[in-house]
């Protein structure tokens, strides 16, 4: 019986550990005979790896509403030219930050229009909404300690504006319990891994 596809997303603030864990989620659905497929945003290929740079590096000023701009081109881009045919495939794929992300860092972190931001990422991905959605909660002070000195443009945003964004996601994962589930990343990785493959597990059966 051919697989179906599935679209599963991984998020949180940044220093919250999901690269990490969506990298292992992958080796573990791989092991297990699925086709998977790793992709980010911003920036898995092509075009998307100028808008990254764009967003993360340069170092004039950019417009709150510029900012949400670019990362709406880049989840587009990425729907189209990667996430729809993988998942037409049956493959599942692998997203690390998504949709929720515009949400939580646009809209609760920098104050933007969240019913705006909600109307345009839907534009964006032309309506498709992930299947599952990992949000891995940190406290904001670890999360800084494991991002380090060498910050990008949106890692140097400031404690406040990180406080929001956790905030902003677990505001989201309360208005949407069934798609969204939170997992306590103040953990150490295995348990983290631990924790998620629970619910992967649940999810996949
Ligand atoms: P990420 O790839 O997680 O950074 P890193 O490679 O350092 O782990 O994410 C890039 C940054 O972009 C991160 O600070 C979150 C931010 N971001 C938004 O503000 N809005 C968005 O819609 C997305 C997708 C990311």
């Amino acid at each position: 019986m051919a697989k179906k596809g599935y679209f599963i997303t991984f998020e949180g603030a940044d220093g919250c550990g999901k690269t990490t864990q969506s990298k292992l989620v992958q080796k573990y659905l791989e092991d297990r005979g699925y086709n998977t497929v790793w992709t980010r945003e911003p920036g898995s290929i092509g075009l998307g790896q100028k808008i990254r740079e764009l967003l993360l590096h340069y170092d004039g000023d950019v417009a709150p509403r510029c900012e949400a701009f670019l990362f709406l081109a880049d989840r587009s881009q990425n729907i189209e030219n990667l996430v729809k045919p993988a998942i037409q495939q049956g493959k599942i794929v692998i997203c690390d930050r998504h949709t929720d992300s515009t949400i939580a860092y646009q809209g609760y972190g920098r104050g933007e229009n969240i019913e705006q931001l909600e109307y345009l990422n839907n534009l964006a991905t032309g309506g498709m909404k992930p299947d599952l959605t990992f949000v891995f909660d940190v406290s904001t002070d670890i999360a800084m300690t494991r991002v380090g000195k060498e910050k990008d443009r949106m890692e140097s945003a400031g404690i406040e504006f990180h406080k929001k964004v956790r905030n902003g996601y677990l505001e989201i994962a309360k208005q949407e319990t069934d798609r969204v589930k939170v997992i306590n990343a103040n953990n150490s990785i295995e348990q983290v891994f631990e924790d998620t493959k629970r619910i992967l597990d649940e999810f996949l059966n």
